[in-house]
């Protein structure tokens, strides 16, 4: 086989977190592949961070990241940036990653450019084009122009199969999630964060994410609400927030949360700090979509502040819970969680269904394939 090109595109922590393992097994296929790592810097700071860990250097940069962008802002940026590249690279595929504006954005220019597309995570879905907003919408649109559908679970490869997918252009293969979360088990990178948790072990930690654009407002109120009644009813009980350098989040994290000693507000941490960190904890929390495929490899509960998953096989094996965001509800499952020992163990015992950590290797050989 001639050594073919492929550009990975990426723009988000969460993307970077997820192609990181696939890159680095493309790097080992020297004979076959020429990887092209393009960013576009959706995320600045929180990307940096990712690429520092896995000691990734982007071979191109678009370097589009506002404050308060829009999503028209993204889509244009990437569109018309990318175009430039692809010409002076003429990769021979694109891989996309998930659901953010960067991967549909990304995807669309490599149809005009008809080279051929692979979606890593495809095929998630609720169904409901404003839950989650706006990854729904990117998701489904990436998959009208895919070529290669490497599907994290069997529930995601039927999905595609309904919407009349080829079976022979979809390949399940694990979440690339877990493969990080296999790299960065072994981190002896310490924290002072690590060393709160560490100083007080008889806490009980619980890690809280929120970031979504469909909770900005009144569901994060509500969240940030109930969290404050949680640790003023549960003296062992302390929480720990990454804020996402979103200056929503930010802004309504320091109002309303600024102020307890036991609601500690912090940097987003670098991932393998992350992960040690979630380690510790007692309980996630969390609006995130990452954060509800790792955890359970960590043996760690999930309760989900969003109305609707679209990750259902932790549901099925019990090892996440959907709560919605109301305040009631919210105060209510965690308590349960705090108090309900058995409840607890069931869920923290539960199999995590998203992966063994080889889902890298399964794309590259599927690639190898494609070409043969
Ligand atoms: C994006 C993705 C979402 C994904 C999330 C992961 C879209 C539309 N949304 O949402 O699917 O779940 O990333 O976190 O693709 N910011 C910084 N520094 C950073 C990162 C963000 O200042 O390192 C600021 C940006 O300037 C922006 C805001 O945070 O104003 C939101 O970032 P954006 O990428 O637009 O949306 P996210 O909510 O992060
Ligand atoms: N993460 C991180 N540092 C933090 C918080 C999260 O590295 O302070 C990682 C986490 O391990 C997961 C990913 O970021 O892999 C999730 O990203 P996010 O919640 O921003 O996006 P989503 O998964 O919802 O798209």
């Amino acid at each position: 086989m001639k050594k073919k090109k492929i550009a990975i595109v990426f723009g988000t922590r969460p993307e970077a977190i997820k192609m990181a393992p696939v890159i680095l097994e493309l790097k080992k296929h020297q004979d076959e592949f020429e990887p092209c790592i393009i960013v576009s810097a959706q995320h600045r700071e929180m990307l940096d961070q990712v690429l520092s860990v896995f000691d990734i250097k982007p071979d191109h940069d678009l370097d589009i990241m506002k404050r308060n962008q829009t999503l028209s802002d993204i889509t244009s940026d990437v569109l018309k940036g990318i175009e430039s590249v692809f010409l002076e690279e003429q990769p021979d595929m694109v891989l996309v990653h998930g659901d953010t504006t960067t991967s549909f954005a990304a995807a669309l220019a490599a149809y005009y450019h008809q080279i051929p597309i692979g979606h890593v995570e495809a095929g998630l879905r609720t169904y409901d084009k404003y839950f989650p907003f706006p990854e729904e919408g990117n998701r489904q649109l990436i998959d009208a122009i895919t070529d290669l559908f490497f599907v994290p679970t069997e529930t995601t490869k039927q999905n595609l199969l309904k919407e009349g997918k080829d079976e022979k252009q979809i390949v399940v293969t694990g979440n690339t999630v877990i493969d990080a979360v296999h790299y960065t088990k072994n981190s002896t990178t310490r924290h002072p964060t690590l060393d709160l948790m560490d100083s007080k072990p008889n806490q009980k930690w619980i890690l809280l994410t929120s970031h979504r654009r469909e909770n900005y407002g009144e569901p994060m109120q509500n969240i940030f609400e109930a969290i404050i009644d949680v640790v003023n009813k549960h003296p062992n009980v302390e929480v720990l927030l990454p804020v996402h350098l979103s200056p929503v989040v930010q802004q309504m994290a320091r109002k309303l949360l600024g102020n307890h000693q036991r609601i500690h507000l912090i940097e987003p941490l670098e991932v393998d700090v992350f992960h040690q960190v979630m380690n510790k904890a007692y309980l996630v929390l969390t609006d995130s979509g990452g954060l509800q495929e790792e955890a359970p490899a960590l043996d760690k509960p999930v309760l989900v502040l969003r109305d609707k998953t679209e990750r259902p096989e932790g549901l099925e094996t019990g090892t996440l819970k959907v709560i919605g965001t109301k305040k009631a509800h919210v105060i209510n499952e965690v308590n349960e969680l705090l108090n309900n020992n058995e409840r607890y163990q069931q869920m923290s015992e539960a199999v995590n269904p998203y992966g063994d950590g080889f889902a890298s290797s399964r794309i590259v050989k599927e690639i190898i394939r494609y070409f043969e």
